[in-house]
């Protein structure tokens, strides 16, 4: 086959059955979990203005690297959405709903990165926040019902990796401590954390580089840097997990891609993918987000979760498959197609699926669809069996043996075989 003129661009991909099934799956499943504890959909656009998203912080290279920014037709400056959060929280400003505002959101979001495995530039998440409280239990909720939705998938190999960078005020001093180590390391640190050092000194923890392992290892620590308050709250966090029996991970290193995170950051980190796409999911507070989109002062605390990375967990650890799609019937007409099309419409009408064959072609054509269309039986209408209102039902999954039934029967007739 010649390579077609236009194919999808780099990083962004169809997705077809059954795949395209098991993403609609996996984002019911994870309505159900946050439904069940009083989570809301919230649908934000896909585009918004560009300054939503610079709010995330000019120093997070989703923003500085890689937005999909551009001039609408009048003269707006927009960008496609490269994360959530900051939309729903500039929802919040907007609409000003009561407190707390527990809310899920799924759905593409679009960042210009190198394309590899477990990493795209348009991908999806799913999305939990909860906005306007300090409660340490908001924290556990969350992270417990990522937990939970993990397992609901069937995945075992899930680690919960756990940090806190404390209030503000102890994130700034450690910064300034970080910076002055690395500083006076610089030359030790690979050309990559160098250049991240003169951006974020905090970015530079997150190197995954072997040769800067040795230099992180020595570095200052947040612990040393929390204040009573953060400390405090962090202990209320670990006791809540423990609590409800999640196993976590402290990580001091776990800074997080962004810069709005305050206090807990956490990370799901997946088994079998490789450590620098490892990360399934993530989140954490990021109390002062809603001011600076020009809300009140709102305590804000959510997670993202890959959707493309998660299912990569999941072919990997062989759970949450997708399933072929099955239909009940597929009818076979030869008598001109009008017997088709009222029946398959009788029986979608009465909560069956099914499917038929077009353009009035041989039974042989039809029944290659048919074998192919998934379907449990074929329901044949030819010409004797429309003189005496009767239909053959040939399995197509088995070798029973096929029958001729009345018309009239068929729908219960099916109803009871199914599964
Ligand atoms: P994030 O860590 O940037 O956080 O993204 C969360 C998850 O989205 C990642 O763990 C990963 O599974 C997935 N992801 C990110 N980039 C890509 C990509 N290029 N290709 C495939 N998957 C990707 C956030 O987005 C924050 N908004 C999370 C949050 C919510 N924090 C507080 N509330």
């Amino acid at each position: 086959m010649a390579v077609p003129e236009f194919q999808t661009s780099p990083g962004m991909r169809d997705i077809l059955a059954p795949e395209s099934a098991r993403w609609r799956a996996f984002v019911e499943v994870f309505a159900g979990v946050a439904e069940s504890a009083g989570y809301r959909q919230v649908m934000s656009p896909l585009l918004e203005d560009l300054g939503v998203f610079q709010r995330i912080g000019d120093a997070t290279d989703i923003v500085s690297k890689e937005m999909y920014d551009f001039a609408d037709k009048g003269g707006r400056h927009v960008a496609l959405r490269p994360e959530l959060t900051a939309s729903i929280c500039r929802a919040f400003v907007q609409h000003r709903p009561p407190t707390p505002w527990k809310v899920w959101s799924a759905g593409s979001q679009f960042r210009y990165e190198r394309p590899q495995r477990g990493r795209f530039r348009q991908f999806d998440q799913v999305d939990l926040e909860v906005l306007g409280s300090n409660d340490p239990h908001v924290d556990v909720e969350i992270i417990a019902l990522g937990w939970e939705f993990y397992r609901a998938l069937g995945l075992t190999q899930v680690k919960l990796l756990l940090n806190s960078l404390g209030e503000p005020e102890d994130r700034a001093r450690y910064v300034a401590a970080l910076r002055s180590y690395f500083e006076s390391n610089r030359d030790s640190l690979s050309p990559e954390s160098q250049i991240t050092l003169d951006k974020n000194a905090l970015r530079v923890l997150d190197s995954k580089r072997h040769g800067d392992a040795s230099i992180i290892a020595g570095a200052p620590r947040i612990v040393d840097f929390y204040s009573p308050d953060a400390a405090a709250h962090f202990e209320g966090v670990q006791a809540g997990l423990t609590a409800l029996g999640i196993p976590f991970t402290i990580d001091d290193t776990l800074v997080r891609g962004l810069d709005y995170y305050r206090h807990t950051t956490f990370e799901y980190a997946g088994g079998t993918l490789d450590s620098a796409q490892n990360a399934l999911g993530g989140g954490g507070r990021y109390d002062g987000l809603v001011e600076s989109l020009g809300g009140p002062a709102t305590h804000g605390i959510g997670f993202a979760l890959g959707l493309d990375r998660t299912l990569i967990a999941c072919d990997d650890e062989g759970v949450f498959t997708a399933e072929p799609l099955a239909l009940d019937a597929f009818v076979v007409d030869t008598t001109g197609g009008l017997e088709a099309l009222q029946l398959t419409a009788e029986l979608r009408a009465a909560g069956l699926s099914a499917d038929r064959a077009y353009e009035n072609r041989s039974m042989k054509a039809q029944m290659k669809v048919a074998d192919r269309s998934g379907a449990a039986v074929a329901i044949i209408i030819g010409s004797n069996e429309l003189e005496e209102g009767a239909v053959t039902v040939r399995p197509l999954r088995n070798n029973d043996g096929q029958q001729t039934i009345a018309r009239s029967t068929l729908i219960d007739y099916l109803k009871k075989a199914r599964p």
